[in-house]
């Protein structure tokens, strides 16, 4: 079995409403066009696409219980957004435990916050999950032309975009999120 038939068999058995299936495959299909365009493995880019959200549609119980059957240390932010936030590291977890390579556990890993050091594929994710065909969000067409010409630029685009978000709801982004934005911006001129 390939990984990508590995993948697709965990994607259907945790059985993912049609909607969330739907933006994993789009997810899967941007990032494996992505990381033929960068240099990425494609299909680590299809699977990590294919699982990144797996855990997703689970509760705040269930994602807590899940980072602690994985011994995950969980910060007080990421306590607090469960959900949206620690189902990228409790996936990775999953992913892993299935036997994934560390590389594409990575990659789901950072599909949220991102970080600094991200790798080549970890950018393929970010950046395809925020515009992969499904997502009609005011903007994406133009972050898609810029994933095209920089991969860097486009996730700058989108941690801004999703920091900006943030602070207009009077949070505070992630301090692994704001290691992306500096980064990103120390590369850009
Ligand atoms: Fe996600
Ligand atoms: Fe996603």
């Amino acid at each position: 079995m390939t990984d990508r038939e590995h993948a697709e068999r965990v994607l259907v058995e945790r059985g993912l409403s049609p909607e969330l299936e739907a933006h994993c495959r789009g997810v899967a299909a941007q990032a494996e066009s992505l990381a033929r365009r960068w240099g990425a493995a494609p299909d680590d880019a299809a699977v990590a696409g294919l699982l990144h959200d797996l855990c997703r549609e689970r509760t705040r119980q269930e994602v807590l219980e899940l980072a602690r059957k994985h011994s995950l240390k969980v910060d007080p932010i990421e306590k607090e957004y469960a959900v949206q936030l620690l189902h990228a590291r409790v996936a990775a977890e999953e992913a892993a435990a299935e036997g994934f390579s560390p590389q594409i556990a990575e990659a789901i890993r950072r599909h949220t916050l991102g970080g600094s050091g991200m790798s080549v594929l970890d950018e393929c994710l970010f950046v395809a999950d925020a515009t992969e065909p499904g997502r009609t969000w005011q903007g994406v067409e133009a972050v898609r032309r810029q994933a095209l010409k920089s991969l860097d630029a486009a996730a700058l685009t989108l941690v801004r975009r999703d920091v900006e978000r943030l602070r207009s709801r009077g949070r505070e982004p992630h301090p692994t999120m704001m290691a992306l934005l500096e980064e990103k911006r120390g590369t850009q001129v």
